[in-house]
């Protein structure tokens, strides 16, 4: 069977190092995962104004988000928290009221910073969001990634055999997550 993984980079810019990141997850995950991502940049912002009548990037959205088996967010910290463009596109997904696409969906969290704490802040930050939408988290392994250019080169590549590994174990046991999330819970297809 393969598994459907949506992801979606938190971060809008040019050169984002998590989204040389999400390059080296998809290239290090079990062949029995897919990779879409679910574009977050042509979202307008949210209010409930528009629930009555949603818009086709909102529409876009949650149907990505629906169609996925599971979705991986990849996520810079921005002043200790998700970027703005991550939590508008969370927020979208989330509404109209009673129509929340997270629902039952198994998900991960990873994201990579030069600083020290690798966005540990910003993670705890969106493991609240995302409980709160009631998508089954992976719990372990927490990943926190310090970014550095001579470990992540520009084309996707690691050159520390330690973290290749690291990242490699962190797609596995996304896998058994989504198996398992799968197992007691059926999608919900609408
Ligand atoms: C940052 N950066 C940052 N880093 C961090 O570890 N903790 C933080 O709270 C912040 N805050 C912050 C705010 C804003 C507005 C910016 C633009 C940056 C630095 C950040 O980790 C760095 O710019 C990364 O390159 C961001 O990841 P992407 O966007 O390149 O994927």
């Amino acid at each position: 069977t393969k598994y459907k993984v949506g992801y979606m980079v938190g971060s809008l810019a040019t050169h984002s190092i998590n989204r040389t990141l999400s390059k080296v997850l998809i290239r290090l995950a079990p062949p029995d995962l897919e990779f879409d991502e679910i574009s977050i940049r042509d979202l307008p912002l949210y209010s409930y104004d528009y629930d009555s009548d949603f818009p086709a990037e909102g529409r876009k959205l949650k149907s990505s988000i629906t169609s996925a088996d599971a979705i991986l967010f990849v996520t810079p910290e921005y002043n200790r928290s998700i970027p703005g463009a991550l939590k508008n596109a969370i927020d979208w997904a989330s509404r109209p009221w009673g129509d929340n696409s997270f629902t039952h969906k198994p998900s991960a969290v990873i994201g990579a910073s030069p600083g020290a704490i690798g966005t540990a802040i910003a993670q705890q930050s969106l493991r609240s969001v995302l409980s709160y939408c009631n998508s089954p988290q992976m719990n372990a392994p927490e990943a926190y990634i310090r970014f550095s250019p001579e470990v992540f080169t520009a084309d996707g590549h690691v050159t520390s055999s330690e973290t290749e590994e690291f990242l490699r174990r962190f797609m596995e046991e996304f896998r058994d997550h989504i198996v398992r999330v799968l197992s007691v819970l059926p999608p919900r297809k609408k």
